[in-house]
């Protein structure tokens, strides 16, 4: 979950490193380090905080080598402190890592018998001793690493240093994302796109146990064996503009501006409106393949988890097929059922959470096939699934997601419609109606963003409740979870999502004056029922928040705020739906004083389990 960042060129080292870090930043924030080479020797600076810490202790000191490595923490083994941030140095090689060695207690011990000091209380350390240590055993610099990912187990992405190497910069990967940028006379390296995006668009995605050397000769990629591979650089098409936060105070509060431009660029040449067909060439699964599905199994993380949720109201209706949604972090360990009718999906902004990797090996290891639903271009899970789905919503910065969850809920729009297409599930004519639905989407969600200043009064009102509750029922409940989620992580007030039916089931016990309940309210077969838990709120003196597409006269009456949105067809609701709720997380977060973007404890990607 850290971001590791490197450069070889003769561009100013520091500042590139830097500017890379400040872009990964997203990935952890609670030390930061760099080294560089410096007058023939690897100097390192590092501290505990952020990258902006980093830049205040370096107080305009200079270091200006061509060559260096960066890094900034998400501590997994052993607190936030400088001792504990990256780079890690042994004798003459320097190194920075994302990721977990789950062997190097056992490494470590064997290591401190051999007479090496450790300094920090991290996993990585270890890397750098045992490197060196081949090193001094007189193997050569790239001998050394290849010799040292023998030994380690557990997931790396590497970027190591060695002093008797002054131009050469050396990155290894396995299961743990890592790019190679190519640009004039200069490479870099990177855990992500939007740290290099500025200076390159020419990316290497380095696959598993690839180990790539750079140096003024170029870039050479071989495996654990030394064996060369060839591995074409891609061209990236991402605006780097999109990656700034364009005159917004928030990442967060950008991207939620967003979303119509997102959505229309996930939906764009993917349908014909006037033929009422869809065309979905990227998903690479033979009509055959789809023709012959008779389940579907979806698999995601936190917010991806919710659209998968929706995704199965969706599906389940327009294809009349059984869909299960598992989370990534529990499905694998109870041993799924799944054969040759069933479909995996996978949901991920990221490509590269962790959990959600492992479902596709599992699925891998049972021979079914997968289709991802996923917004980083060549990702992990992007290159190791049957099919993909891109969604077009460019880099999202802010760690909670927002334009991934509703370009998410389009991609799942569009292949249930064309499966549903396929499998002759639907006609034509209704094809029709609900693509006229989606394009005008765009626009309603302009006209929620539109009513923002309203969002924020009604924070104001809320910004000091200690607990929340989110209630719908149906293909909005996910919804309720996701507007909960959304205040927990940026706001750290404490709020609950529940199918409104549950309830009388025992949420109802916290409802009392001090407890904000947040009601979606749409005109559906289950309104009558949740119009039942909005009286029963009110009868316990609970404050009500009413989000509804409806002018219903007895709702208003019972609601303390209302926040209203535009009707659209029910599938679609969701996506509608959800903005209001980010819109009020993030007020309720700026007027607590929170860190929006960077909220405490998490990270962008969680790429370890
Ligand atoms: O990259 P992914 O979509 O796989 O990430 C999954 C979750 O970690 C992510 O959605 C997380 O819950 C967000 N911080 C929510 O805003």
């Amino acid at each position: 979950m850290c971001g590791i960042v490197g450069y070889l060129g003769k561009g100013n080292t520091l500042d590139i490193l830097m500017e890379s870090l400040k872009r990964l930043e997203y990935r952890g924030y609670d030390s930061a380090g760099i080294a560089v080479f410096h007058k023939g020797r690897i100097e390192i600076r590092r501290c505990q905080g952020k990258i902006w810490d980093l830049e205040c202790s370096l107080k305009g000191e200079r270091l200006d080598g061509h060559l260096g490595i960066g890094h900034t923490r998400w501590a997994t083994h052993g607190r936030p402190s400088e001792e504990n941030a990256h780079p890690h140095k042994s004798g003459k090689v320097a190194v920075v890592h994302n990721g977990i060695i789950e062997n190097y207690v056992t490494l470590k011990e064997v290591l401190i018998k051999e007479g090496r000091h450790f300094r920090s209380e991290t996993d990585s350390e270890i890397i750098a001793h045992l490197i060196d240590k081949f090193i001094e055993e007189g193997l050569s610099f790239e001998e050394a690493v290849r010799k040292a990912m023998k030994k380690v187990k557990g997931s790396y992405a590497l970027a190591i240093l060695y002093e008797g190497a002054p131009d050469t910069l050396i990155a290894v990967r396995k299961e743990s994302p890592l790019i190679v940028g190519i640009g004039k006379d200069e490479c870099f390296v990177a855990s992500d796109i939007p740290a290099i995006l500025k200076y390159t668009r020419n990316m290497i995605f380095l696959e598993d146990e690839d180990i790539a050397v750079l140096s003024p000769r170029g870039v050479k990629i071989t495996d654990l064996e030394g064996k060369k591979i060839t591995r074409q650089p891609k061209e990236i098409q991402w605006d780097p503009v999109l990656a700034e936060k364009g005159g917004y105070k928030h990442f967060m509060l950008k991207e939620i501006h967003e979303q119509p431009r997102a959505v229309t660029d996930t939906i764009r040449g993917r349908i014909s409106l006037n033929k009422g067909e869809l065309f979905l060439e990227d998903i690479q699964l033979s009509a055959k393949t789809l023709k012959a599905l008779k389940r579907i199994v979806i698999v995601a993380c936190g917010t991806s988890w919710h659209a998968a949720l929706i995704g199965k109201f969706i599906l389940e209706e327009l294809c009349r097929i059984p869909v299960e949604v598992d989370l990534g972090s529990e499905f694998r360990y109870r041993d799924p059922i799944m054969n040759k009718d069933t479909l995996l999906m996978l949901i991920s902004q990221s490509g590269e959470t962790a959990d959600t990797l492992a479902a596709l090996r599992e699925g891998k290891k049972k021979q079914v096939k997968s289709l991802s639903i996923c917004n980083v271009v060549d990702s992990s899970l992007a290159r190791g699934s049957d099919g993909i789905i891109y969604t077009r919503a460019g880099p999202e910065i802010g760690v909670a997601s927002t334009k991934a969850f509703t370009t998410q809920l389009i991609a799942l729009y569009l292949f249930s419609l064309y499966l549903a297409q396929v499998q002759g599930k639907i006609k034509k004519e209704g094809i029709k109606e609900l693509l006229k639905e989606l394009v005008k989407l765009p626009r309603l969600m302009e006209e929620v963003l539109a009513g923002d200043h309203e969002i924020e009064r009604i924070a104001k009102k809320y910004v000091n409740c200690r607990d929340f509750l989110y209630l719908a029922r149906s293909i909005n409940y996910p919804i309720a979870l996701e507007g909960a989620l959304k205040l927990k992580e940026i706001s750290y007030i404490h709020a609950e999502g529940y199918p409104a039916g549950e309830m009388k089931h025992g949420p109802i016990a916290l409802i009392d004056e001090d407890m904000p309940v947040m009601v979606l309210f749409t005109r559906d077969k289950t309104c009558e029922k949740v119009l039942g838990n909005i009286e029963e709120v009110k009868a316990r003196s609970g404050k009500l928040i009413v989000v509804t597409t409806e002018k219903d006269k007895e709702v208003l009456r019972k609601a303390d705020d209302i926040i209203s949105i535009p009707k659209t067809n029910p599938l679609l609701t969701p996506a509608v739906f959800v903005i209001p709720l980010q819109l009020f997380a993030y007020h309720m977060a700026v007027l607590r004083g929170t860190d929006i973007d960077q909220p405490r404890n998490l990270a962008k990607s969680v790429t370890v389990e």
